[in-house]
């Protein structure tokens, strides 16, 4: 111990030791995220660390992140505005293809308005709380989002969960609210999901828009994984128009990185909900504008997705054929757990392939590596325990060729490791 310039004790201090210490606990628990390099685009056949693969792991649901048309818009977005933007949108970035692209995107989810943030998850940070005063309400699903769990711990509201997807629970909650505010001055907020991530399955949508409009609440929804993918016709609009809400449901985010294949978050709703937004969402006003590359490559993937459009492609169409076919069969090869056996009844891109504890998941993931598949387990505590499971992202680009080669074997380790 040294002694500081008035004779007082000074503890002597490492200020960086945690960083090693809490790393090697990290490793010794198993917890590692071990990056894979990807040495080719994002598309269903990569290379990943030198190892020839089909993709069965990423979020580029409808194969568009290296699709050319998106590569066009890029690069003519690049020619045109230059790599970045130079500032925040309220500043100086606020460029033509910003603005060009809030609206496609608006009138592809057939509403008033939108604002674009840099991901989905600045998107949610940003823009839940303004939406609540201190006193109000945030009513929450169990299984949200990290970034809803996130932007709700930024507010200084009343926040309350209530039981995954159970809507006896939410009425609890909204009756709890509703009469500790007896004047009905207090705002109510419900947040969902609209597609759960590790379970694919869906919010029920319908029935949280009846209870909220019964107790006067607004709600939020995350669409990350219903966007491109859910959506009456094979059209691909989202979690919304998959129950025709348009109009009832007043917050929608949407993010670009997923079925999308580009980045950026998106909220959409009414004029009022836009102009409100562009003027308290903190991380929006504060956070540089989106580079035109990006912004470029975003309105590609609207115009793919416009059956206006003389560049439209059915790849909505092809994801919910490939969903359906794996989905099923895969329960047919004896998968045959009700989380997976539930979500062959649901149109989302997410298929959990349960394996039990996380030792059999981990086998199984780098069993499939060396049979040339490349899917990543997912496990407790991340999922409930005996629920560990290989998450399997569907896509449109796979060939029937590709997914009977992935089903083979995963039916070969699905024996292989007794599972069934
Ligand atoms: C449900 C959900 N919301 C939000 C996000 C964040 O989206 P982004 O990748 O655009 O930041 C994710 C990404 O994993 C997600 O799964």
């Amino acid at each position: 111990m040294k002694l500081d310039c008035k004779g007082a004790n000074m503890v002597k201090r490492n200020p960086t030791a945690f960083l090693k210490e809490e790393y090697q606990k990290i490793q010794a628990e198993g917890r590692e995220w071990v990056h894979r390099k990807l040495e080719t685009p994002s598309e269903t056949q990569v290379v990943v660390d030198g190892q020839e693969l089909l993709m069965l792991c990423s979020n580029n649901y409808l194969n568009l992140s290296n699709h050319p048309h998106l590569r066009k818009r890029a690069i003519e977005a690049v020619e045109k505005y230059g790599a970045g933007s130079g500032s925040v949108r309220a500043i100086a970035g606020n460029m033509a293809i910003h603005e060009e692209w809030e609206r496609k995107h608006a009138d592809f989810k057939e509403q008033e308005a939108s604002i674009v943030w840099m991901s989905g998850f600045i998107a949610n940070e940003g823009a839940i709380p303004p939406l609540v005063r201190r006193d109000d309400f945030i009513i929450s699903d169990q299984l949200n989002h990290g970034s809803i769990i996130d932007g709700v711990r930024l507010t200084k509201t009343v926040r309350t969960i209530y039981d995954h997807v159970d809507m006896g629970s939410l009425e609890d909650r909204l009756r709890e609210a509703d009469a500790a505010d007896p004047n009905g001055e207090k705002r109510i907020l419900v947040i969902t999901d609209g597609v759960f991530s590790m379970d694919g399955d869906m919010s029920p949508l319908d029935e949280i828009q009846k209870l909220s409009e019964e107790y006067g609440a607004m709600i939020f929804v995350d669409d990350a994984h219903g966007d491109g993918v859910l959506g009456r016709d094979k059209k691909g609009k989202g979690i919304v128009d998959h129950f025709g809400l348009q109009g009832k449901v007043q917050v929608e985010m949407n993010t670009y990185s997923k079925a999308m294949g580009v980045v950026g978050g998106a909220i959409v709703g009414s004029q009022d909900l836009v102009n409100f937004l562009r003027n308290t969402g903190r991380s929006y006003l504060l956070s540089g504008s989106q580079p035109p590359g990006v912004a470029g490559a975003a309105i590609g993937s609207l115009e793919l997705l416009d059956p206006k459009s003389e560049l439209f492609i059915p790849v909505v169409e092809k994801l919910l054929d490939n969903c359906n076919y794996f989905k099923n069969e895969i329960v047919n090869i004896g998968f045959n757990h009700p989380i997976t056996s539930a979500s062959a009844e649901c149109p989302t891109a997410i298929v959990p392939i349960i394996c039990g504890e996380n030792e059999v998941a981990t086998k199984m993931s780098s069993r499939l590596m060396e049979e040339g598949i490349f899917a990543l387990p997912i496990m407790f505590p991340m999922v409930p325990r005996g629920t560990a499971r290989i998450r399997v992202m569907m896509n449109a680009g796979l060939t029937k060729d590709d997914l009977n080669l992935a089903l083979g074997t995963f039916e070969k380790l699905g024996k292989e490791l007794k599972i069934f």
